[in-house]
């Protein structure tokens, strides 16, 4: 519930893009934001207002003449009734009418009314986006502190390729959420790790463990949205990456710890959520084990580099956060993690509540003593987590 008690008008313009703001409108209100959807008459042309209605349960706004409000000042009240104006999609009329200031149908007098922030996400046509005309107005809304979403690249509705694209409602989804982040990470550079790893024992065997990767994914996102500039490095997962993250993807310990060093020098923090092999396969076969030659293989297991250790051992290196997943004495043990790889937080937590599922129970420990989170999605202890850490950085 990110969202949750923020006022969003929703403006839909005229464009095809405009059924995919129903399910913009679906993920707002899931995430807890109360939406209210003003659409303009081109935007009726492509969806009708009873979708809009059915989805946000809220009577959709289309004419600057509705007799709903008693004072017949629409514009104004549900102006100044919103956190937050987004139009998506924004088409290139829109967006030329506005940067003009003109108030011309009920959403354009809203945005010219109100006393809120404006996103928008354009989606138009290629060639209409790299019109001079189109270029000189978005450079105008932005110098005017108009944030603007977007657009994406790719194949367009008229079949043609490139800039123009909205993004998708789950890509503006999270730039909204990120918008209403506070930005205690505002400037850091975070590098973390996340998900298992995988050890070769031959080139179809390996081990690995049960790590989704949700809750790194998770502190990535929550980082993102607090300012920071983000590098994952990421184990193998089955996860989008989060909006905004530069992720590096990569198999072994061995790789891990590569890509850490080749990237810690850039870091103001380091966290490692991943559930890196303590150990590889020091005989790894180059091919395929058979199993009708000579017995049962022996498995030689040699110690991988502790990647944690090493980056919090660097002179001048990162502000050091630890993950420890114990079945038991959860305090003792991450306690112990924590001073033996000499760092200043690490966050604890049970592998029965902490591998694979969506929610978790997580105890940080630092210098001060431990900080309970209450059970709750990955995604909340991430933000808690964030917020702990701005705090121990002094950046909060
Ligand atoms: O991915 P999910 O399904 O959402 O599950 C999340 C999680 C349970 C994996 C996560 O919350 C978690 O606890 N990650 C740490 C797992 C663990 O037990 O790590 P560890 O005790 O082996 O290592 C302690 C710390 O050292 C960790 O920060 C780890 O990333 C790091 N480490 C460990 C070994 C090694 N060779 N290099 C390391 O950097």
């Amino acid at each position: 519930m990110e969202l949750k008690g923020r006022r969003i008008v929703l403006g839909v313009t005229g464009g095809i893009a405009a059924y995919k703001a129903a399910e913009l409108v679906r993920l707002l209100g899931k995430h807890g934001a109360d939406v209210q959807v003003a659409m303009t008459e081109g935007a009726a042309h492509f969806v009708t207002a009873t979708t809009f209605q059915a989805l946000s349960g809220k009577a959709v706004y289309t004419d600057q003449w509705d007799a709903r409000m008693p004072n017949a000042m629409a514009h104004i009240d549900l102006s100044r009734q919103a956190d937050l104006i987004l139009v998506a999609p924004a088409s290139a009329d829109f967006m030329a009418r506005i940067t003009h200031g003109m108030a011309d149908d009920l959403l354009a007098t809203m945005v010219l009314a109100r006393d809120c922030p404006l996103l928008l996400a354009p989606a138009m046509n290629r060639q209409m986006w790299e019109n001079p005309a189109t270029r000189r107005n978005v450079a105008q809304l932005q110098a005017d502190g108009v944030q603007i979403l977007g657009p994406a690249c790719g194949e367009q509705a008229c079949g043609e390729v490139g800039a123009g694209r909205m993004l998708e409602p789950e890509e503006i989804l999270e730039e909204v959420v990120a918008f209403f982040t506070p930005k205690v990470l505002a400037g850091q550079r975070v590098l973390m790790t996340a998900g298992p790893t995988f050890e070769a024992i031959d080139p179809v065997r390996g081990i690995t463990n049960l790590s989704s990767g949700r809750m790194g994914y998770a502190v990535a996102r929550a980082a993102r949205h607090a300012g920071a500039k983000v590098t994952l490095v990421s184990g193998p997962v089955a996860l989008a990456v989060p909006a905004g993250v530069e992720r590096i993807k990569v198999k072994s310990a061995l790789d891990m710890h590569a890509a850490v060093m080749a990237h810690v020098d850039a870091s103001d923090i380091f966290i490692g959520v991943a559930a890196v092999a303590d150990y590889r396969v020091a005989n790894a076969a180059e091919h395929k084990l058979k199993k009708d030659t000579g017995g049962i293989p022996p498995i030689e297991l040699i110690e991988n580099p502790d990647i944690l250790a090493e980056v919090a051992a660097l002179p001048d290196g990162p502000f050091c956060v630890g993950f420890a997943a114990e079945s038991r004495n959860l305090e003792a043990y991450a306690q112990a993690k924590r001073r033996k790889k000499n760092i200043p937080l690490i966050a604890g937590n049970l592998i029965q509540e902490g591998f694979g599922g969506e929610d978790n129970r997580l105890v940080l420990f630092d210098d001060t003593g431990l900080h309970p989170l209450a059970p709750a999605a990955k995604s909340v202890l991430a933000r808690q987590l964030i917020e702990h850490i701005a705090t121990l950085t002094g950046k909060n």
